[in-house]
């Protein structure tokens, strides 16, 4: 009996293990021609591409100050490098196991010879995308100037961006209904219904013709800046709010009805479960201080360290319009000038004990809509 628990609980641990994780990127091998595999050695024969990268968040997946207190609020942050700090040499400690009595987990881990502090500062550098079999891989078939080994890839593929932007546990995390990370399987669903765009068209748009290098050819250009959720004008040219209506109602409340479109690749918010869509009706007073309202959230809350749903899935599917229509609780206020309808594209709840630690954090949301109109006296 006793070993039949036993028995259970390492066949349950090695499943675990395995979904938490999988097998990472290979050992870098040393690249002929150049110095190391850090983003530095890259950075004099590639400076627009590397100034480009070093904006980006693949830069900062580690640096992040919000992933860094993040990982201050979980125990398993082993499973967290896989995406956010993808080579072995970026990892301080090497996991080759667990000790477990569930729910508790204990990593065995040994230290790492081959940890290199500063390669850990890049979080999701470039060899992690370039670096295949010894070569430096990309668009070009020709690119014999190089001084290191280079070689035709086809990285335009989803599957490159599926390694860390779909997260398929097959074991932990069976009370969600799909997966927390799942935005590569939202974008086969846009696909399948006629999307013409891939991952890379969308945050890796082309670039102006440019040296792909330092003293190379002119060439067809890629985006390393990776535009997404974080610029406003990329958002708000695919996330399409309007104000259809917004008047008192015969009885002196207030109605709103405002349309979403999803003209992204995948649902809206995809991944990170702490962005939302906010939409909310007020009624204002003649300073635009709010007297009354009323708010609808479109989420997808999960408690991600015990993998439960919070709250009903209700964000945008694939090329999704919503009409969303919100009443005041009551009659509106005596006091009210003028009601107003806005949507916000919320990052991170404000109220959220990880974000409140910080207190150097970009802006945690972007204004899709604001629509007012003045209210007549009754
Ligand atoms: C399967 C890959 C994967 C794993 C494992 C993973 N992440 Fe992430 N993480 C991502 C991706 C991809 C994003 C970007 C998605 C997005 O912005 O919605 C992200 C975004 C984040 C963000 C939000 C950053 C921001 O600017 O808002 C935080 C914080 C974070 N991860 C923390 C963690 C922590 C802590 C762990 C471990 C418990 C972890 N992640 C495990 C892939 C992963
Ligand atoms: C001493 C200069 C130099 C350094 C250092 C260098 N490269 Fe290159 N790289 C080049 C040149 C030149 C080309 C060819 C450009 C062309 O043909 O348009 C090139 C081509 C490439 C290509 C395209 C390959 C293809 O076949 O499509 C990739 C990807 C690449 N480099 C990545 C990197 C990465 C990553 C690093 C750092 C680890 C790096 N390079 C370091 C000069 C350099
Ligand atoms: C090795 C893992 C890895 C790969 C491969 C990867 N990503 Fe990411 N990506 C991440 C992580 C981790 C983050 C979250 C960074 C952070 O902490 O803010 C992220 C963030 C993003 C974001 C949000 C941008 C932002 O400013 O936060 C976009 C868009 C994105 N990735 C697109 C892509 C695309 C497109 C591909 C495929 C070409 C790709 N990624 C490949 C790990 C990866
Ligand atoms: C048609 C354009 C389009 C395509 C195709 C597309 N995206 Fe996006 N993506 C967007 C828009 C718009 C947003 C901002 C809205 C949002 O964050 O949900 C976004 C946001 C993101 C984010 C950040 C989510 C967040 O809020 O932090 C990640 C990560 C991402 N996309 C990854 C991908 C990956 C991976 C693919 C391919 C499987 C892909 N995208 C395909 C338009 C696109
Ligand atoms: C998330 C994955 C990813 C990361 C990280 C990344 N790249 Fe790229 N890179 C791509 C993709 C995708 C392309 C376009 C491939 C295509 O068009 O077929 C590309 C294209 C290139 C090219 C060909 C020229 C061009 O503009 O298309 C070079 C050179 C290059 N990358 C170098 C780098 C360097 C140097 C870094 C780090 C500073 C880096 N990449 C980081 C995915 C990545």
């Amino acid at each position: 009996m006793v070993a039949g628990i036993a028995i259970v609980h390492v066949g349950l641990a090695l499943a675990v293990y395995r979904d938490l994780a999988p097998p990472s990127l290979p050992k870098s091998e040393s690249i002929a021609g150049l110095s190391g595999v850090s983003a530095e050695v890259c950075r004099p024969c590639h400076a627009t591409i590397y100034a480009e990268w070093a904006r980006s968040g693949h830069a900062r997946a580690f640096v992040d100050p919000l992933y860094q207190r993040d990982l201050a609020h979980h125990d398993t942050t082993f499973a967290c490098e896989r995406c956010h700090t993808p080579l072995v040499e970026q990892r301080e400690s090497r996991v080759f196991g667990l000790a477990m009595a569930w729910p508790v987990i204990v990593p065995l881990a040994l230290a790492n010879t081959s940890f290199d502090p500063v390669l850990q500062r890049e979080g999701v550098t470039c060899v992690a995308c370039h670096l295949i079999e010894g070569e430096l891989r990309g668009p070009f078939d020709d690119a014999s100037a190089a001084p290191h080994p280079t070689g035709f890839a086809d990285l335009r593929t989803p599957e490159l961006c599926a390694r860390c932007h779909q997260l398929d546990f097959t074991i932990i995390g069976r009370k969600l209904d799909r997966p927390v990370l799942d935005t590569v399987a939202e974008w086969r669903a846009f696909a399948a219904s006629g999307g013409q765009e891939s991952c890379v068209d969308c945050h890796m748009p082309s670039a102006v013709a440019r040296a792909a290098a330092l003293e190379g050819p002119t060439r067809p250009g890629t985006r390393h800046d990776l535009p997404g959720p974080f610029d406003p004008a990329f958002v708000g040219a695919r996330v399409i709010a309007t104000a259809q209506s917004l008047a008192l109602t015969d009885g002196r409340g207030a109605r709103a009805i405002v349309e979403i479109e999803n003209r992204s690749g995948h649902r809206v918010p995809t991944a990170e479960p702490q962005r939302a869509l906010v939409v909310t009706l007020a009624a204002l007073d003649r300073e635009g201080l709010t007297l009354s309202s009323a708010e609808v959230r479109i989420a997808r809350p999960i408690d991600v360290p015990r993998l439960r749903p919070l709250g009903p899935d209700t964000t945008l599917g694939v090329g999704e319009r919503r009409e969303v229509a919100l009443a005041l609780p009551g009659p509106v206020p005596a006091a009210t000038a003028a009601l107003a309808v806005t949507v916000d594209f919320v990052m991170w709840d404000p109220s959220d004990p990880v974000l409140a630690e910080l207190d150097d954090r970009q802006p945690s949301r972007h204004r899709l809509l604001d629509h007012r109109v003045p209210t007549e006296p009754p």
